[in-house]
């Protein structure tokens, strides 16, 4: 059966799309429909990130800072084919109120100055890499799905390289800890937008209030030097 194939999350459209090779998904039907809720969110993320570094990289007088953004971009939109490939062998989802929430929470994550942005960029994509790592921990049945798993994997190792160099951009160019304050409501705003899905997480043995309450405070020493 050929099923319409979504080709934005969120933001996506006109953005290039290329179609990913769909994975081997062997998630138990009630996992595979829980993955299914938290995808697009996933995905949304992604779709703004690739627009946020590649408008950063042509912001930035620094050359090598702006090559290193738009190689990010490159990244993000990788990690965007992949979540569609993903999505292609899930079960089908709507999630509209989801979507929304989480497309009003990416664009708020723009507001301000460059580095402002950076700032959250560096608290979310280090959120992002607790979300991967606690729906990947050892006996979930994420973990369980080679193909998944290691998809999922690869995209949170790409996941701390942008936490580090966003990070060190704003370390270089200004004292981190006056951004704390916005760094810290975005982690907030991103538990809240994640809790949506609190169904979907518990379904795949991933326990929510413990991941709201780490999503919801700002690892410390991120935006320290
Ligand atoms: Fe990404
Ligand atoms: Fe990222």
């Amino acid at each position: 059966m050929i099923r319409a194939v979504r080709k934005t999350f969120c933001f996506g459209a006109g953005q290039g799309f290329a179609r990913a090779s769909p994975i081997d998904v062997r998630l138990a039907d009630r996992h595979a429909s829980a993955l299914a809720m938290l995808v697009p969110l996933l995905g949304c993320g992604e779709e703004a990130a690739a627009i946020a570094f590649d408008g950063l990289a042509a912001s930035d007088g620094d050359p090598a800072a702006a090559a290193a953004l738009k190689a990010i971009a490159e990244e993000e939109r990788i990690h965007d084919r992949l979540l569609h490939g993903l999505a292609e062998r899930l079960p089908p989802t709507t999630a509209t109120a989801l979507r929304r929430e989480a497309r009003r929470f990416h664009i708020d994550l723009g507001r301000g100055s460059t580095l402002t942005h950076l700032a959250r960029i560096a608290a979310i994509d280090a959120g992002v890499c607790t979300i991967l790592s606690r729906l990947l921990r050892p006996g979930s049945p994420v973990a369980g799905d080679q193909a998944v798993a290691g998809m999922l994997a690869r995209i949170r190792l790409d996941e701390t390289r942008h936490v580090r160099l966003s990070r060190s951009l704003v370390l270089m160019r200004a004292d981190g800890r006056q951004f704390e304050d916005v760094a810290h409501a975005a982690r907030e705003a991103l538990a809240n937008v994640i809790m949506l899905a609190a169904d979907a997480f518990e379904d795949l043995v991933v326990d929510p209030a413990r991941l709201r309450a780490d999503l919801g405070s700002l690892p410390q020493g991120l935006l320290r030097s």
